[in-house]
């Protein structure tokens, strides 16, 4: 039995976002078997599809073209005698190394009964749409006393298949020529956030400064500990050699992709065209997702974001784009340029929009008089979500402690500190009903949240508080798929 079974009847929902994919129904959570092949993109997830709680998982599966619009097909894999399905990857074996047959879509996931994890196979033979399990399964079984031992990410390298685990708090690393047979061949662990549990890991080799150059990033998720709290995305640059990483990193340096509540258990696309590196991740908190309002669906995914490194003081880091594809949403609503921001003035009063995108430059320097200033958004008579900047302190920060209905009980705002770039700080507001994501610094500093305003909370401000900034460009779009 479920303890929070959907409602029968599915009402209006002033939450559903227009752009970003969200489930069908039921629950959602980490996005899985994220692969491109023949011209479509697909994303599967851990679903419960009669329950809005996490319960025995299954993988859902959607595809899509162009990333924004998405197709829901039937679920792909269901719990069996061998446990639930969690999460995990999916390839192509287009050298028929499993013998499943040509250009077999595999499915490697974590079967998990009673804490007991294994990794296991799956695959189609017709484009992900009808799955069957491996008669073999499971292909891996955990070493005695290790009840964490799950989320396979398994990529082609050379001349062998790498599979990523997360072993409690390290991720293993395994090779095989057939996805069936898997050897241990390296270890990682002992850096970076480690309060909690260490879950999903991915391995990506991006490109510097969009250079020739690449490195080599391992992406954790942790369960508990993330700087909004709970839990949140950790990466390690560095390199990898077919069978081990190594970071090139001080183990007690932290790197987070994401300073906001909502973003975990992210997962690259597998064979993205045009080398393309993209990803996208469960906009959700363990802390609270099993909280937060709900009709007959509850859980999202963040947008598709474009992945690569630039270089700074403590070497490479990331940087975080949406998607290119998104500018087809843009309906622009009004642009501004080279004009003061003025305290108790709204240049936006008129403007309303519950889905819409803003990019703003604003001048810091001598010059700027205000305290603070910055943008607000889904703004009602009593709630509004804030970003902010403080002139004096150098803090970037998000508040969505006022921003509608509760789901945590923090109250004090997200922050991290941000130098202006050449004099400038640029922010990049992409807004879907029921999430704010922030892109700062040109995407080295992004924030991903969920808010549950009102309905009618649609107003838009532009503010100046102890003096005027100058705003050197402002743009607006309302964002309609
Ligand atoms: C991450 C996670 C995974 C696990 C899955 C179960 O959010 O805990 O480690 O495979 O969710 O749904």
């Amino acid at each position: 039995m479920t303890d929070n079974p959907i409602p029968a009847v599915a009402h209006t929902d002033p939450s559903r976002p227009l752009f970003h994919f969200a489930t069908p129904t039921g629950w959602l959570n980490d996005p899985n078997g994220l692969l491109y092949h023949q011209g479509e993109y697909h994303l599967f997830y851990q679903h419960h599809p009669a329950s809005l709680v996490w319960g025995p998982m299954h993988w859902g599966h959607t595809i899509s073209s162009n990333l924004i619009t998405w197709q829901n097909l039937p679920v792909a894999l269901a719990p069996d005698p061998l446990g639930a399905i969690f999460s995990g990857s999916a390839v192509i074996d287009s050298k028929n190394t499993a013998g499943f047959g040509e250009q077999a879509m595999v499915a490697v996931f974590t079967h998990d009964r009673n804490n007991h994890q294994a990794q296991s196979l799956a695959y189609s033979t017709d484009m992900g749409r009808s799955w069957t399990k491996y008669a073999n399964n499971p292909v891996l079984e955990p070493p005695e006393n290790t009840p964490d031992f799950r989320d396979p990410r398994v990529f082609w390298h050379g001349d062998h298949w790498v599979m990523l685990l997360a072993v409690d708090r390290s991720i293993w690393f395994y090779r095989s020529p057939d996805l069936k047979q898997w050897q241990k061949c390296g270890q990682f662990g002992g850096y970076g956030a480690s309060t909690g549990v260490w879950e999903c890991p991915d391995l990506l080799q991006l490109p510097v400064d969009d250079g020739p150059h690449k490195h080599w990033v391992l992406v954790v998720s942790v369960q508990q500990g993330a700087p909004a709290g709970g839990s949140g995305v950790q990466y390690f640059v560095g390199d990898f050699d077919g069978e081990q990483f190594s970071s090139a990193e001080p183990a007690e340096r932290v790197r987070w992709a994401d300073y906001g509540a909502d973003f975990y258990a992210v997962q690259s696309w597998n064979a993205a065209p045009n080398n393309r590196q993209i990803w996208l991740a469960w906009m959700n908190n363990w802390d609270y997702a099993r909280q937060t309002p709900a009709s007959t669906w509850r859980g999202a995914m963040s947008l598709p974001r474009e992945v690569a490194l630039v270089t700074d003081t403590t070497g490479p880091q990331l940087i975080q784009q949406p998607i290119a594809e998104l500018a087809a949403l843009r309906k622009l609503l009004g642009s501004w340029s080279e004009l003061a921001v003025t305290p108790g003035e709204n240049l936006l009063a008129n403007l309303t929009a519950d889905a819409l995108e803003l990019v703003a430059r604003f001048a810091v320097d001598q010059a700027t008089m205000a305290d603070q200033f910055g943008l607000r958004v889904r703004v009602g008579p009593s709630e509004q979500t804030t970003v902010g900047y403080r002139v004096d302190t150098q803090m970037l920060y998000v508040d969505r402690s006022n921003a509608g209905q509760k789901i945590d009980d923090t109250t004090s705002p997200q922050a991290i500190t941000l130098a202006p770039r050449a004099g400038i700080v640029d922010l990049r507001l992409i807004v879907d009903r029921s999430s704010l994501e922030l892109f700062a610094d040109g995407g080295r500093i992004v924030f991903t949240n969920q808010i549950f305003p009102n309905l009618t909370s649609q107003g838009i401000e532009l503010f100046a508080e102890g003096g005027n900034v100058r705003l050197i460009a402002l743009e607006i779009y309302r964002l309609i798929p």
